[in-house]
């Protein structure tokens, strides 16, 4: 049986170039090993085995022996969401919540988000300047957080959730800087160091976030509102079979780990999809005609569905696959992918990037083309933007109404105009894929 290989360079020297050039990263280790290589650059506290074709990944999806399972690993995750998070789920009780959360995301439940994603675009893009470059991860960021936290909270104007959505942001950017973050990176670096160190930084924005989730939990158990229909409700509700609900901890940890999933992934996804429609006129004119097509009072709904927009929504999700790998599995017995023997306690994942760039799927990966998406249906083995099988994205479908709606606002209803004269590099900001610096201009329509 084959083995597989690892980078040559020092670890030391893999993990740094994971943090500030990982497109880089996975272009040497495709350009060393075709098919896998040991990820030493990445640290989850065990090695970690990549694999980068469909068949591994339609192997790995589908899980049919069960040689794979979901597993608790040591990953900056853990730091942001403590023990009680999505993450750190395994076996039953993960189901468990895959299966109480799925509902809430998908189907008659998210289409009535439509009309208010439509209009929180437009206030925050009514709401910036005109002739002033603004940054478009910021705005949405804005956008996605907002509908986050409705989805959560069931409202996102009230004081307490603004709160929640700022010291969010701080956090967030906290673990994003280069110089800041890196503590999340290397372990021993994850404890106080006085007062001003981000480490002491990130415990105390996580206690003030505690103290606004707590309360708010507080105050639905003071106040039972039977009407409600948010994601924190349906969490408190939850019973095991011995009748104990989610404690406060437990609570407040999924509440975390879904804010910031799926901010963080939606929000760069938004702005690559941005990216891809401002720089080029004639991709922006076809939209723009497809959208002109339809009716003025179109259900939002209408506009998800159009092909066009759907194949531009694809073709980023291929190109700039924001989370870079799926979550890794844990190897529960001896088993074989693609020729090469995997051991009992392997930490396995698919490199997503590495999969959305091979020529040999994907002609000129390095060109944005939708047409590829009209004129071909991919396997999902072969574009898997959201995984699947056992960690499957539970928001994906929520995410594309996002991503699809709030383009066709920005372009049908504001006039913007891209800033940046050159390609801009996709940069790693927490673990997620972004376009950083990259702006836009609001002119008068
Ligand atoms: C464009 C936006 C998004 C992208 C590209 C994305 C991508 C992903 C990917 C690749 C995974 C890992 C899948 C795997 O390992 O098989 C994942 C997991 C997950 N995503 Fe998303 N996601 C997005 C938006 C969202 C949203 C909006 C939410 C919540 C509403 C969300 C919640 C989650 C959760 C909870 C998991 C973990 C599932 C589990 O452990 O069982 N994601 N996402």
């Amino acid at each position: 049986m084959k083995q597989v290989e690892t980078l040559n360079s020092p670890v030391w020297w893999q993990r740094i170039q994971y943090i500030t050039n990982p497109v880089g990263y996975w272009k040497s280790a495709y350009q060393t090993h075709s098919d896998a290589f040991w990820a030493k650059g990445i640290d989850f506290g065990t090695p970690l085995l990549v694999f980068y074709t469909p068949e591994a990944a339609q192997q790995i999806i589908e899980n049919r022996h069960g040689h794979l399972s979901t597993t608790t690993f040591e990953s900056e995750l853990k730091a942001i969401f403590g023990d009680s998070s999505f993450f750190t789920l395994e076996g039953t009780s993960h189901l468990q919540a895959r299966k109480l959360l799925i509902p809430m995301l998908h189907g008659k439940h998210i289409r009535s988000y439509g009309q208010l994603i439509c209009d929180l675009v437009n206030d925050v893009l009514d709401s910036v300047p005109i002739d002033r470059p603004f940054s478009v991860l910021d705005v949405a960021q804005d956008i996605s957080m907002q509908v986050m936290i409705n989805l959560l909270f069931g409202s996102y104007q009230e004081e307490r959730y603004q709160e929640i959505k700022h010291l969010m942001f701080e956090m967030v950017n906290l673990f994003a800087s280069n110089i800041a973050g890196i503590p999340l990176f290397f372990r021993f670096l994850q404890r106080d160091l006085g007062a001003m160190s981000p480490w002491k930084k990130f415990l105390k924005q996580r206690q003030q976030m505690k103290e606004i989730i707590y309360g708010e939990i507080a105050d639905r158990r003071d106040h039972a509102d039977q009407n409600r229909t948010d994601i924190l409700t349906l969490l408190m509700s939850v019973t095991d079979e011995q009748g104990n609900t989610l404690t406060d901890d437990e609570l407040m940890g999924q509440v975390l780990s879904l804010l910031f999933t799926g901010n963080e992934s939606t929000a760069a996804s938004m702005s690559w999809l941005w990216y891809n429609v401002y720089r080029d006129a004639e991709i922006k004119a076809k939209l723009l005609a497809e959208l002109n097509s339809l009716e003025l009072s179109s259900d939002p709904l209408n506009i998800v569905r159009l092909p066009y927009l759907s194949a531009v929504c694809n073709e980023t999700l291929r190109m700039y696959p924001v989370t870079m790998f799926m979550i890794p599995r844990m190897v529960k017995s001896v088993t074989e992918i693609m020729g090469y023997r995997v051991d009992p306690g392997t930490l396995i994942t698919v490199g997503t990037y590495v999969v959305h760039h091979r020529e040999d799927i994907y002609p000129e990966p390095n060109v944005f083309k939708p047409q590829r998406f009209l004129d071909h249906n991919f396997s999902p083995y072969q574009f898997l933007p959201f995984g699947g099988g056992l960690r499957g994205c539970i928001g994906g479908e929520i995410a594309l109404y996002l991503l699809k709606l709030s383009v066709a606002i920005a372009v049908s209803h504001h006039s913007l105009k891209l800033v940046n004269q050159h390609p801009i590099n996709p940069q790693r900001r927490n673990t997620i894929l972004t376009p950083m610096g990259l702006k836009i201009i609001k002119n008068i329509a």
